[in-house]
């Protein structure tokens, strides 16, 4: 390999961030973190980060033995300051807006997946059930996912990539949600790895 500074520094692992949501499974944390792991994705999986100690997810961050770091709360850092030493920021079942200057101490490097094909169905209150209801209540052929860039407004950044699926005549919000689930679990660590420059 030459030595040059893009190869020096395509050697040196990015340490990334998930950050869950306080009712979140836990399931695309789970599948970053195993394409990280098993060096499908090379980057590091540093810190699994929550607001609230309760979040199912954390329990599923233990078990696959990633640090995890509560804030915001008393006795525990700031967003901010669980943040040092961190170049990448995935957001996994996070559904608040992220503070502007959380997203420029990471200078942009922060992703997000939504369980719809933006710019459909993205925006304030489109999360859960109401995105897969509202792709119902619209008659669409198609649904999917979306990775995409977080900005200062929801679901607005740039789309790294898409995943896409038939809606089937019988659907539910919960069944087309569990198909949707199923790509976003390929989707998330390949768009992980296509930003990192590995595919
Ligand atoms: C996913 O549907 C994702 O698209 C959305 O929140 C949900 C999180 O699910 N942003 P999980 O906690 O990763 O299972």
């Amino acid at each position: 390999m030459p030595f040059t500074a893009e190869a020096i520094m395509k050697q040196v692992k990015q340490r990334v961030a998930i950050l869950v949501g306080n009712r979140g499974r836990g399931s695309n944390m789970e599948a970053l973190v195993l394409a990280m792991q098993s060096g499908r994705v090379p980057a590091i999986p540093a810190v699994v980060l929550a607001s609230d100690p309760d979040s199912p997810a954390l329990a599923r961050a233990r078990a696959l033995g990633v640090p995890i770091q509560i804030f915001g709360r008393e006795g525990c850092p700031s967003l901010g300051a669980a943040l040092e030493g961190i170049q990448l920021l995935c957001l996994a079942g996070y559904i608040k807006l992220l503070p502007p200057e959380i997203i420029q101490m990471l200078n942009g490097q922060v992703l997000n997946i939504h369980p719809a094909l933006l710019p459909k169905y993205g925006g304030k209150g489109m999360y859960g059930r109401n995105v897969h209801k509202a792709v119902l209540d619209a008659g669409d052929s198609e649904s999917g996912c979306s990775v995409h860039w977080v900005t200062n407004n929801y679901d607005e950044g740039a789309v790294i990539l898409q995943r896409r699926c038939p809606v089937l005549p019988d659907d539910t919000p919960e069944s087309l949600a569990a198909r949707v689930l199923q790509l976003e679990h390929e989707a998330y660590p390949t768009a992980l790895a296509q930003v990192l420059g590995e595919d």
